[in-house]
């Protein structure tokens, strides 16, 4: 797909088929005649992402919904080009797209590409190839500006695209030995530093918490580092931890059947590390950062840990394993561990498909942030919402602290507490169990990622399946400090 930004009078364009945004109770009609009229004649179009295809006699004409003007923002500009780009990708070879106005090319650029990718393709040995090739996005100056909003655009959406792929590719394919491969080809085409642990280096390490989680896979596990330099006076030392569990099946703890094919994204959290790592570095970002990706499947059999062990874990306290399903805060309370330690991080954020209950509080558009900096986390999910990524603040209240304590380890893997009996505020303790390996002086964050990091509804802008979720908010809470 060829993305350009182009200037011009869209109604003047030779394209076959061009599409306009329109907000809700407006009667912008571009002075083409087929749309004035159309828009008398349904003056309530223009409800968030609907259509309408419009036939003049020059041109083809895709109306696409852009809500309340005073509601746009960059979530909304990048799935309205989404959405004219998904709408077309089997009629036409080449579109004119009207953008929203110039600070949106980012955001318009990222959603196109979104939509035009599609990672449900991949394995099916038939499929209708799009015949859409070319874009020009019309914007009403082509200056250096609209140049690096293009570019930047491109970069992120590549590196969301990546994680897409990773996630929708199916367990057998994206082993964490596959998962290797695609960060050893990051880290080659950037000239990153990438350090890879196996299972037995691991364990001599003590990363009991890690190891315990991986010794009930038969496919071999690996902690990763890749480490970004660019800023060398920098004094800060970034760390972005990823979750990486190629398959939940939840172990001898064994989930439900019902929908357990999903949890071939539990690896998204590490994924959105190899992302946002990526863009980090393709934007020659002025910080220094270590992504750390904690990569194994969660399975059952013969070697595989039970409720009831107890591990030690890479930052010295010993875990008792109440739940084996609640294992990706076991992998990254060692990978946390080792940003620290190993790497002398002091700001981190975790990022991970942590909790089903994120889902029950925030549903699944929403990102729950937690941490122990509130004006640390306030800053990211500011810059989240700048970003079209939405988060909300969770509780870390002191008293959680108590939940999390074993009778006979230092802390628990699952929860108990409260008055309300099984399982109270799942998503909070499962962060305070994190928060057990930051270092008191660091800064640190952790998202559940648990709602949004997949979607099987197919969207009028993006396909079902991963949503690369995170990674441009990452890229600029970094980009920022
Ligand atoms: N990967 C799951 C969380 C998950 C489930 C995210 C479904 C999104 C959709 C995680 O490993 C898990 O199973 N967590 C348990 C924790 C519990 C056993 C304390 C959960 O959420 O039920
Ligand atoms: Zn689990
Ligand atoms: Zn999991």
């Amino acid at each position: 797909m060829k993305l350009q930004i182009v200037t011009g009078d869209i109604k003047k364009t030779e394209s076959q088929y061009i599409a306009l945004p329109v907000f809700e109770g407006k009667t912008e009609t571009f002075g083409l005649p087929t749309v004035e009229s159309f828009l008398k004649e349904n003056p309530k179009f223009g409800k968030l992402y609907e259509t309408q295809l419009l036939y003049s006699p020059k041109q083809k004409i895709l109306l696409v919904g852009a809500g309340k003007r005073e509601q746009l923002n960059f979530e909304r500009a990048q799935n309205i080009a989404g959405t004219a780009v998904k709408g077309l990708l089997s009629k036409t070879s080449k579109v004119y797209l009207q953008a929203l106005g110039d600070q949106w090319i980012e955001a318009m650029v990222i959603g196109t590409s979104l939509a035009a990718h599609d990672s449900t393709a991949v394995l099916k040995s038939v499929v209708e190839k799009p015949k859409l090739e070319s874009i020009l996005l019309v914007v009403s100056k082509t200056d250096e500006n609209a140049k690096r909003s293009l570019e930047r655009g491109e970069i992120l959406a590549e590196s969301i695209n990546r994680v897409r792929d990773m996630g929708d590719a199916p367990a057998n394919r994206m082993t964490p030995t596959a998962f290797v491969d695609v960060v050893g080809k990051v880290a080659k085409e950037n000239n990153l530093k990438l350090t890879v642990l196996g299972e037995e280096e691991a364990a001599k390490k003590g990363m009991g918490a890690f190891c315990g989680v991986a010794q009930g896979s038969d496919e071999p596990s690996f902690m990763i580092a890749l480490e970004y330099s660019g800023d060398p006076k920098a004094s800060d030392k970034w760390s972005l931890v990823g979750k990486g569990i190629t398959f939940d099946t939840g172990g001898i703890s064994i989930k439900p059947a019902d929908r357990m094919n999903e949890m071939k994204y539990d690896m998204l959290g590490a994924a959105a590390v190899v992302g946002a790592m990526e863009s980090l570095a393709r934007l020659k970002v002025r910080a220094n950062v270590v992504g750390v990706m904690a990569v194994t499947e969660n399975n059952l059999g013969a070697k595989a840990q039970r409720p009831g062990d107890v591990v030690k874990s890479y930052g010295g306290k010993t875990v008792e394993i109440e739940n084996t399903d609640a294992e990706g805060r076991l992998v990254l309370l060692d990978a946390i561990s080792y940003a620290q330690k190993d790497f002398k991080a002091n700001k981190l954020v975790d990022i991970a498909t942590l909790t089903g209950a994120i889902i029950i509080a925030l549903g699944d558009f929403i990102a729950g942030a937690f941490g122990n900096s509130p004006e640390f986390t306030q800053k990211l999910i500011k810059v989240g919402r700048e970003v079209g990524e939405r988060y909300w603040e969770m509780p870390m209240d002191e008293e959680f602290d108590e939940w999390i304590k074993s009778d006979f380890a230092d802390i628990l893997n699952s929860a108990r507490g409260g008055s309300t009996g099984w399982r109270p505020a799942g998503s909070t303790t499962g962060a305070k169990f994190i928060e057990v390996g930051v270092e008191k002086k660091n800064k640190w964050i952790h998202l559940d990622i648990g709602g949004t990091a997949w979607d099987m509804k197919a969207r009028s802008f993006r396909n079902p399946g991963a949503t690369g979720f995170g990674v441009k908010t990452l890229v600029k809470l970094i980009e920022e400090n």
